[in-house]
């Protein structure tokens, strides 16, 4: 393959490539990625040699022809987002700009270059919450987004199924559990937990603590992409006709959830944090709710099971891991 893989220096976009260039080193690898403030670029530093990065927007239409067109690229993995709900609460245009208009200029490039892959990570919070009761969401399902960033990764969704149903592109969109591990930016859950634990300060909770979360070792993640990308069937317009594009390629057959099936309350993902840490339950520090705060996520991953995926890390393995990363790190 040649590879584009945008939001590279981000957190799962990072091990995506870790992995994949020690996997698969006959690729060529071009990363893309506007290194804003959730970025670290050194997590490349073991594979700089192996890779081109650029900095730059996905939103820039010239850059990624050109990137496309002189690297020969045949598959893009995007990855880059703004990702930070609490954030797309305060100011939604990032959001917008980056999660929708980003996707829908790399779909003008793909358009342009019909035959190179795509591979669009989503998220399950395109789904909205659902009861305790509910039985996990499918692919075919409504999607009911809670928050502004939920919102931009629907709208984005819709853009690359219109975009599979009407120019025939190829793609795949992934929709994954919330990720753990380590290079993940300090303002989400887990590393909130741990940094305020290894610091002694108060570690915030959302209202009660009762929402729940379904925990994703971020390089399961990856195995399951890497999966999807070796066996998904390609839409392509040179093995298929436009009118042979059916409904189905694009509600459905071409989408995945990921998940691994390991729910939990957040209060007890930082019960167990502080535990494992050797600090006080007394830490816990109930704030207030946030807004529109989605209750609880839960997805099938029949698609992905069925190609063989399963998840390999253990809850406590993957934590342990994660926490040690961030104690070498505060
Ligand atoms: N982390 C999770 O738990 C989770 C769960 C479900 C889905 N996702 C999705 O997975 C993808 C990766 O998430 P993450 O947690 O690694 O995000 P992240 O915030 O850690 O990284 C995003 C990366 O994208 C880059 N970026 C942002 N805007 C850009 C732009 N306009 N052009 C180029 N690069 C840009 C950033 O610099 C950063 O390196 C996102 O699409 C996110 O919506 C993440």
């Amino acid at each position: 393959m040649n590879i584009l893989v945008t939001g590279g220096a981000g957190f799962i976009g990072s091990h995506f490539l870790l992995r994949h260039v020690q996997q698969q080193p006959a690729d060529s690898v071009v990363v893309l990625d506007a290194l804003t403030y959730a970025a670290d670029k050194t997590f490349l530093d073991p594979i700089k040699d192996a890779i081109t990065f650029v900095r730059g927007d996905i939103g820039d239409f010239a850059l990624v022809t050109k990137l496309v067109e002189e690297h020969a690229i045949d598959t893009i993995v995007n990855f880059a987002a703004e990702s930070h709900v609490d954030n797309s609460i305060v100011d939604s245009a990032p959001f917008l700009r980056t999660n929708i208009l980003g996707v829908q200029n790399l779909i003008e490039v793909i358009k342009a270059h019909p035959t190179i892959r795509f591979l669009h990570i989503s998220t399950d919070e395109v789904y909205g919450d659902i009861e305790d009761s509910d039985p996990p969401r499918t692919v075919g399902d409504a999607l009911w987004p809670s928050s502004p960033y939920a919102a931009s990764k629907a709208a984005a969704e819709m853009l690359v199924m219109a975009a599979i149903r009407t120019y025939g592109i190829h793609a795949a969109v992934t929709r994954c559990t919330n990720n753990y591990g380590p290079h993940q930016a300090a303002e989400k859950f887990i590393p909130t937990v741990i940094r305020h634990a290894l610091l002694g300060q108060p570690v915030p909770i959302y209202a009660e603590g009762k929402n729940k979360r379904d925990w994703l070792y971020v390089t399961d993640h990856c195995d399951a992409l890497e999966m999807i990308l070796k066996t998904q069937r390609p839409l392509s317009l040179d093995t298929i006709s436009r009118s042979e594009i059916t409904r189905d390629d694009t509600r459905g057959k071409n989408f995945f959830n990921i998940a691994a099936g390991n729910e939990w309350q957040n209060i007890d993902v930082a019960k167990k944090i502080l535990e494992i840490l050797g600090k006080p339950e007394s830490l816990l520090t109930f704030v207030a709710d946030r807004k529109g705060h989605d209750w609880r996520y839960c997805i099938d991953s029949v698609a992905i099971r069925t190609l063989g995926w399963k998840p390999q890390v253990a809850f406590d393995e993957g934590l342990a891991r994660t926490i040690d990363w961030y104690r070498s790190r505060v």
